[in-house]
């Protein structure tokens, strides 16, 4: 077997100043080591770390490492104690294995095709253009989290699934409470507890009448009205709050390094590419945990069975052994395939809705404003905590010359 592997005492729970788009530095620092450390995770359960890209995709794609919510006994950096945790509810299929979650993914998979998604183009460029008229007559500054970057993939994702547009606001906020890392316990429950609930009213209202949407179709199936619930709780979690931080950090990201907009402004056919290196470089949902089902073998290393594995996507996507020079923003960059939607039979079922998001906002904000910038000093624009699920900004000021 291999040598004793790097350890790693703590995981950061900061950007290193001045570094918003880096992973911290910690991460980094353990990715040069090798790339599996061991970790200990807080309370002392020992388990391990993996930041180099091609053992991350191995393991994303062994089904010796199991995505069960009832087996994640333990938080990368939080020490519960020694508590019991309940299996993923039905429908939530991102926590659970073959075969309960092909059940639940099978039937979703023919709505988010290449196919159908590019056929949504037309109505991103109209809400596109519709929020940009608006930032426009409003005038600068704004808050480009919410005048552009939250409204795009919230107005597609319930139009997709079929929530009447006012309804949207609440438990978008409800949402956003799930995944950025600063809700009390006590504000957590009560904002999931609203979202079941809103979305058990949903089903029913779908179920009595369906109209056109993925969720009235689901109906048609032997699902039940809990695991449609379910599956649209993890659509909406999903859908909403990955996208929107993209849309905000990646035009933070451009912002600062204006020479990018401009490549993209000169030559529109490079909006494909530059989707797929924000994508890579940003890493926006940033780390998942598995958990070994027996022992196995990974870069030389045994990991035991029961182990918790916390996968690091944003050290693998800037892995120097997979990507030339990694930590540049380079949006003519052919970077094929990059981890940023996972791999494996969990692989983001939404990519396509997300890139055809991108494809239309990014050259859409920076063709309607060539003066965008920043509107505040770039250390000043406040980031999301470290233990929220999915890198962000909380709001970006920008203005430009009316
Ligand atoms: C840029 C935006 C997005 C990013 C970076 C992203 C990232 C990811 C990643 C990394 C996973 C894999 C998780 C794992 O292996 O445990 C995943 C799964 C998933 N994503 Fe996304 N996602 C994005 C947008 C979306 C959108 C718009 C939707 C909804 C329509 C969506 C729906 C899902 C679902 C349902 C899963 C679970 C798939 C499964 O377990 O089979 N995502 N996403």
């Amino acid at each position: 077997m291999g040598e004793s592997p790097h350890a790693v005492a703590t995981l950061p729970t900061a950007r290193q100043p001045g570094c918003p788009f880096d992973p911290p530095a910690e991460l980094t620092d353990a990715r040069r080591h090798g790339p599996i450390s061991r970790y200990t995770f807080p309370g002392g359960k020992p388990g391990w770390l993996i930041t180099g890209f091609d053992l991350v995709r191995s393991v994303l794609a062994d089904p010796r490492f199991s995505s069960r919510k009832e087996l994640m006994r333990h938080h990368p950096t939080i020490d519960y104690g020694d508590i019991e945790v309940p299996p993923a509810p039905p429908g939530e299929f991102l926590l659970m294995d073959e075969p309960l979650h092909s059940r639940y993914r099978k039937p979703l998979m023919g709505k988010f095709t290449v196919r159908r998604m590019r056929l949504l183009t037309e109505r991103v460029e109209q809400i596109t253009a519709g929020h940009l008229d608006a930032m426009e007559k409003a005038g600068p500054p704004a808050d480009l989290v919410t005048a552009f970057a939250k409204p795009i993939p919230a107005i597609m994702i319930c139009e997709l699934l079929g929530v009447p547009y006012e309804d949207r606001g609440s438990f978008q906020e409800q949402v956003e409470m799930f995944m950025n890392g600063e809700t009390s316990d006590e504000d957590l429950i009560a904002a999931y507890t609203a979202t079941q609930d809103y979305l058990a009213e949903l089903v029913a209202a779908k179920r009595a009448n369906p109209t056109d949407d993925v969720l009235s179709d689901l109906t048609d199936t032997d699902l039940t009205d809990e695991e449609l619930k379910g599956i649209a709780l993890i659509l909406l979690a999903a859908g909403l709050d990955t996208t929107a931080n993209m849309l905000a950090l990646g035009t933070f990201a451009l912002l600062r390094n204006p020479e990018q907009p401009a490549a993209l402004r000169a030559d529109p056919a490079l909006a494909d590419a530059a989707v797929e290196e924000l994508l890579r470089y940003l890493s926006v949902a940033k780390t998942f945990m598995r958990t070994a089902l027996e022992d196995a073998e990974v870069g030389g290393q045994i990991i035991e069975a029961g182990s918790p594995v916390i996968l690091s996507f944003n050290t693998a996507n800037r892995d120097p052994e997979r990507f030339a020079d990694p930590h540049v923003l380079d949006l003519r960059r052919q970077n094929g395939g990059h981890l940023a939607f996972g791999h494996g039979v969990h692989q983001c079922l939404g990519q396509q809705l997300a890139r055809v998001e991108m494809r239309v906002a990014f050259p859409a904000l920076f063709g309607r404003f060539p003066t965008l910038r920043l509107a505040v000093p770039p250390e000043a624009v406040a980031l999301r905590p470290e233990t929220a699920d999915v890198h962000g900004v909380k709001s970006l000021p920008v203005t430009w010359d009316a």
